[in-house]
């Protein structure tokens, strides 16, 4: 970004890992709440994203979470060329080990050039073998820093939460060594839906990661072919916001429609502009699928 003021900006996470090996789990030992079980009385909303505060050195940091479906979010972004994530925490049952989902996981990850840290989960669990995971890693390039490699392994219980802070730890030492996290939060706000809904009430609900420059409400946004002004703007525990900075996910109100996982977001001068940019990417959007369809009538023929 040039010469710009760049601020530090927190890392943004997300879990991935072979099915039942405990992301959710983690996320909510994380949190230190349970959505699975919804302890919190409704209060806490799932907006798929949160930010957690972790002293570090005697400093708070914050550390973003993504919590959608890990492993399919990532895909669908990465498809639409979106990098929504810093760090990936690899979550891998000390019981199972290694299995065909954990070894797609890494390899996205790798493939994005995102740095793993990895949780060796579930060690509370007899036949836990953590030992084993970290041998099986290894074949996989990802050889732990016992091993004189460069790969975090923190051994961790989802549902004793042990050692919780160990892991967040590794997280913030990972994304020090290995990433500038750096962003200007004095422009105009540019970022990736991450997840969206429409509400009976609310009308369209998405939730937004800030990726640069500080959004606030007020703002006339394009999201995809979303658009409109921010009417409001929420956190993970339901509060209200005025404004969001780099690498802040909060839950936006006042779009049009709905926009897609990993669709980028900006700010525009005003909302004709934002009317204008959204009607041109929906007309393009429908020239492609035609231009498909015409192509698949086409090779048709030929056969
Ligand atoms: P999918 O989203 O379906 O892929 O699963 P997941 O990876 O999110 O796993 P989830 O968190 O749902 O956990 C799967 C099961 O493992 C649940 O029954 C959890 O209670 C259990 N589990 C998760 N973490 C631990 C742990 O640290 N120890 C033990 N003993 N069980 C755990
Ligand atoms: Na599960
Ligand atoms: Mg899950």
């Amino acid at each position: 970004e040039g010469d710009e003021e760049l601020e530090a900006r927190p890392p943004v996470v997300t879990v991935m890992g072979h099915v039942d090996h405990g992301k959710t789990r983690l996320l909510d030992a994380i949190r230190k709440s349970d959505v699975m079980a919804g302890e919190h009385g409704g209060i806490t909303q799932h907006i798929g994203a949160y930010q957690v505060t972790h002293n570090h050195e005697g400093t708070d940091r914050k550390i973003t979470f993504i919590d959608t479906p890990g492993h399919e979010a990532f895909t669908a972004m990465r498809a639409r060329g979106a990098k929504v994530t810093d760090i990936a925490i690899l979550v891998v049952a000390a019981d199972d080990g290694v299995m065909p989902q954990t070894v797609e996981a890494l390899n996205h990850a790798q493939a994005a050039n995102v740095p793993i840290v990895v949780a060796v989960n579930k060690i509370d669990k007899e036949g836990a073998n953590p030992e084993k995971v970290r041998g099986q890693l290894t074949e996989y390039g990802l050889v732990p820093e016992e091993y004189g490699g460069d790969t975090m392994f923190v051994e961790v219980s989802a549902r004793q939460n042990l050692n919780i802070d160990e892991l967040l730890e590794a997280v913030l030492l990972t994304a020090d060594a290995a990433l500038d996290m750096r962003a200007n939060p004095n422009k105009d706000a540019r970022g990736i839906a991450i997840e969206a809904n429409l509400d009976k009430g609310r009308g369209a609900v998405a939730t937004v990661l800030v990726q640069s420059g500080t959004l606030r409400v007020g703002d006339t946004i394009v999201a995809g072919t979303a658009h409109g002004r921010v009417r409001a703007m929420f956190d993970d525990d339901g509060s209200a916001l005025t404004e969001a900075g780099p690498s802040r996910p909060v839950q936006v109100l006042g779009l049009s429609n709905v926009p897609r996982a990993g669709d980028t977001f900006f700010v525009t001068a005003d909302e004709r502009t934002a009317r204008q940019i959204a009607e041109k990417r929906e007309a393009a959007d429908r020239n492609a699928a035609l231009a498909k369809r015409r192509k698949r009538i086409s090779l048709e023929d030929f056969d």
